[in-house]
């Protein structure tokens, strides 16, 4: 495995291998000593065009963690708002020594072209390009419902006989479509809940179920209720008559929540638009995973970094 780009790419065993070593991972957490040497000597490039506050920080975290060196890069600040493009800057960042690029770039396919134009040798991992995919966030959602569901018994297992429904902003969600790939891969049940207008072109062909209410969908027991943040810096018309109505039709409620089976997960990638897709009820309930998926969310990307930068990882799957 050289890249990880998409979901898409990773067959059943290459994902359940990276949530076990992501289990190994989670155990170093509760040492008094928490950084482990796999990646000494090597260095990690962050390179941010687009804000984070989450997914920055874990790869640095996880980065560290495993002892490589670590250099972060972000738009505002750097170069690029001079105008230079990916390719220069990428490539100065390969004269560098990076092993691996961590990008983030509001372009689809960014992290694509990245890895195959033949810019740089380095391994590029996708921290969300565009509307297109967000492989690591669906991998720690992935997790987080693992460990939910089986704890201790996680490892080895896929998601078989699950149901999760994802609700929101489809149309500009590139978390959503990294779980749709990731958790139909590991055997769930994925269905989808959006007003048509956020729906997009094609999802008829996903291996999905796309209702447009969410208490029709509700009315089934779900194993996970994942909502999904209202992207409006990506918006360009009124894709819903007002934020008042969304929040009635489309968001999780005290009501709602209060419906919900006692051992359903309430998750969110974050950032949260409080009282939009999400009440504080819901966000901070006993069901809520938010946290647990940023906690999560280190030990996933120490394993992706372990598997693609160490050189001692699994080639199974994936490119
Ligand atoms: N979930 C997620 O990608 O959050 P950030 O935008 O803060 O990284």
């Amino acid at each position: 495995m050289r890249h990880l780009l998409s979901t898409r790419d990773l067959d059943r065993d290459t994902a359940i291998g990276i949530l076990d070593v992501a289990e190994d991972m989670a155990q170093t957490a509760d040492r008094q000593v928490r950084k482990l040497p796999p990646l000494r000597g090597k260095t990690v490039v962050n390179l941010f065009f687009e804000d984070s506050t989450r997914t920055r920080l874990s790869f640095e975290s996880a980065a560290k963690r495993l002892s490589a060196d670590v250099i972060t890069v972000v738009a505002k600040g750097s170069s690029v708002s001079k105008g230079e493009s990916l390719k220069d800057t990428a490539q100065t960042l390969a004269a560098m020594g990076a092993d691996a690029i961590v990008v983030r770039h509001h372009d689809s396919g960014a992290a694509h072209q990245l890895a195959h134009a033949g810019w740089l040798d380095a391994t590029v991992i996708n921290a969300g390009d565009g509307t297109h995919e967000h492989p690591t966030q669906a991998l720690l959602d992935a997790f987080t419902m693992r460990s939910w569901r089986f704890g201790t018994a996680s490892r080895g297992r896929d998601l078989s006989g699950l149901r999760i429904v994802i609700v929101g902003d489809i149309l500009h969600s590139r978390v959503a479509r990294s779980n749709v790939w990731l958790l139909t891969t590991l055997g769930a049940q994925v269905d989808l809940v959006a007003p048509r207008t956020l729906l997009p072109h094609g999802v008829e062909h996903w291996p999905v179920t796309v209702y447009e209410h969410l208490d029709d969908a509700l009315a089934t027991r779900c194993d996970a209720v994942m909502m999904l943040r209202i992207q409006a810096e990506r918006m360009r018309d009124a894709f819903f008559p007002s934020t008042r109505e969304y929040a009635l039709e489309w968001g999780l409620s005290a009501e709602r929540l209060a419906r919900l089976s006692p051992d359903t997960m309430v998750m969110h990638p974050g950032p949260m638009n409080r009282g939009l897709e999400i009440s504080s009820a819901a966000a901070d309930s006993r069901r809520s995973t938010v946290l647990s998926q940023v906690t999560n969310g280190v030990s996933v990307r120490m394993a992706v970094l372990y598997l693609l930068v160490s050189g001692s990882g699994s080639t199974a799957g994936a490119e």
